[in-house]
């Protein structure tokens, strides 16, 4: 394929790869919604804010009953925002050491955020959409809460991003409660 056709196919994909997300059809926009977030500072801080909000209010009680952490010693929690899971975590597993994986404006306040006495929480800066997994073979990689942002091909290509990485080791947890 040459260069011209295939970016004829990648604007093609960018564009029904947004304009089919609820968010995209509410906002008259054809981003996603952290692509328009991007271009909108005063809106992505509000909605930090509500998240943060939102992951303090929710209990992370079906998570670890779902799952037998006992055994776990390293996590990356890949789209973990700024840490309150990863945080609450490592604090009920203090042989559990979690990578907190997100946007770079995302993660800025983690550290801060991060009680004095819990070394085991640490962020990695990445966009999940478009870089590899950096941290090879660990135990479990947790998804919360963060496909049912993306339309279903953004899915899968999260999910191939982080395929290599877990060497057939790593388990991948989906959490949509
Ligand atoms: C609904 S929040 C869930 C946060 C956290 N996992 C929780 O359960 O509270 C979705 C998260 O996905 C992150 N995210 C969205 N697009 C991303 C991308 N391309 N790369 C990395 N993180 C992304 C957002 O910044 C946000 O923190």
């Amino acid at each position: 394929m040459n260069v011209y056709a295939s970016l004829f196919f990648y604007f093609l994909y960018m564009h029904a790869e947004s304009s089919n997300q609820g968010y995209s059809l509410g906002h008259h926009t054809d981003k996603g919604l952290y692509d328009h977030l991007s271009h909108l500072p005063d809106r992505a801080r509000r909605y930090a804010g509500a998240m943060s909000g939102f992951a303090a209010r929710t209990s992370i009680d079906s998570l670890v009953e779902a799952f037998d952490w006992s055994s776990v010693r390293s996590c990356v929690d890949v789209g973990g925002g700024w840490g309150p899971v990863a945080i609450e975590l490592a604090e009920r597993f203090p042989d559990l050491t979690v990578v907190v994986e997100d946007l770079p404006h995302v993660i800025a306040d983690g550290p801060s955020r991060v009680p004095a006495d819990l070394s085991r929480v640490t962020f990695q800066a990445r966009n999940i959409r478009y870089e590899q997994e950096p941290h090879i073979g660990a135990d479990v990689y947790l998804f919360r809460h963060v496909f049912h942002n993306f339309p279903d091909e953004t899915c899968v290509q999260i999910l191939r991003n982080q395929i290599e990485c877990m060497c057939g080791h790593g388990r991948g947890i989906g959490a949509q409660d």
